[in-house]
């Protein structure tokens, strides 16, 4: 990150009346959250993604599918934000309206405090069945680490438990998708966070900011799919950059501007 580019990124979000912060698996990597294809590892490393975030998948050997996720679950519950989530929250107190979109399923945006968060991707700390969407709101069962486990049935129609999380090829959220898109296509500024721009249709939404006139400020240790669209590049890790452009924003702020 340059001094320069600090400057103008904080000049820009000290301006904004209305900022929409999206984030990518970058923005929980400090809290030890292992990115979707990082944790490909250990025991589930010869799996193919295909095989554990798809329906097809799933229905196809759910001990294992569920395993996968309860073990994710676990590591999830365990973490918890990093200073990056923080500074997001706290930026929501100096600029006048302020969202965070999220492709991470794992809440901490919102244990950090953000009030306002849209998740595209689902939860993990939800669970609902595979055949009708029941929400599921009871305890599920202990995990132990690295094991497959038999998904529970849904106590109201028998179908098996599935985590609420967006699989490969399924819709978005409806509400969720509708409320980002529009968000985005109104705002002044898009603070975009660790992610790389790569799964569609989340990687279009600082196009759709662009497009509508936003400048675009990206937060990443390297160059993303998305950087050629940036106005401003912060490079470095989430935990660092936004405090410290936060500390720049709430300055400018105090100067007048
Ligand atoms: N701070 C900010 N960004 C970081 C950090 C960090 N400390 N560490 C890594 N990054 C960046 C990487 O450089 C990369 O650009 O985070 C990005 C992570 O990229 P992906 O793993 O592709 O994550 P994302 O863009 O969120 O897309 C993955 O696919 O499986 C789905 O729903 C899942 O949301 C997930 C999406």
């Amino acid at each position: 990150m340059t001094p320069e580019g600090l400057a103008r990124a904080a000049e820009i979000l000290a301006r904004a009346e209305r900022v929409v912060v999206s984030s990518g698996a970058g923005m929980s990597k400090e809290s030890g959250i292992p990115t979707f294809r990082d944790a490909m590892e250990g025991l589930w490393a010869n799996f193919d993604p295909q095989e554990l975030a798809t329906e097809q998948g799933f229905r196809r050997d759910p001990r294992r599918v569920w395993g996968w996720y309860a073990w994710r679950r676990q590591r999830i519950a365990e973490a918890r934000p990093n200073a990056g989530h923080f500074a997001v929250a706290e930026m929501a107190t100096v600029i006048p309206s302020l969202a965070v979109v999220t492709q991470n399923v794992d809440g901490l945006h919102t244990d950090a405090g953000s009030a306002d968060v849209i998740e595209v991707h689902g939860s993990i700390r939800r669970v609902k069945c595979l055949d009708r969407g029941h929400l599921f709101s009871g305890d599920l069962p202990p995990y132990e680490d690295g094991e497959e486990q038999d998904p529970p049935a849904c106590p109201v129609c028998g179908s098996p438990l599935r985590p609420d999380v967006v699989w490969f090829g399924e819709m978005l959220p409806v509400a969720a998708v509708e409320r980002a898109w529009s968000l985005a296509g109104r705002c002044d500024a898009m603070l975009l966070i660790g992610t790389s721009g790569t799964v569609w249709p989340a990687a279009e939404l600082p196009l759709v900011a662009r497009r509508a006139g936003a400048r675009i400020i990206e937060v990443n240790p390297v160059p993303s799919e998305l950087t050629h669209a940036a106005d401003v590049f912060l490079q470095g890790p989430a935990g660092q950059v936004v405090p410290t452009l936060l500390d720049e924003i709430r300055r400018r702020k105090l100067l007048g501007g």
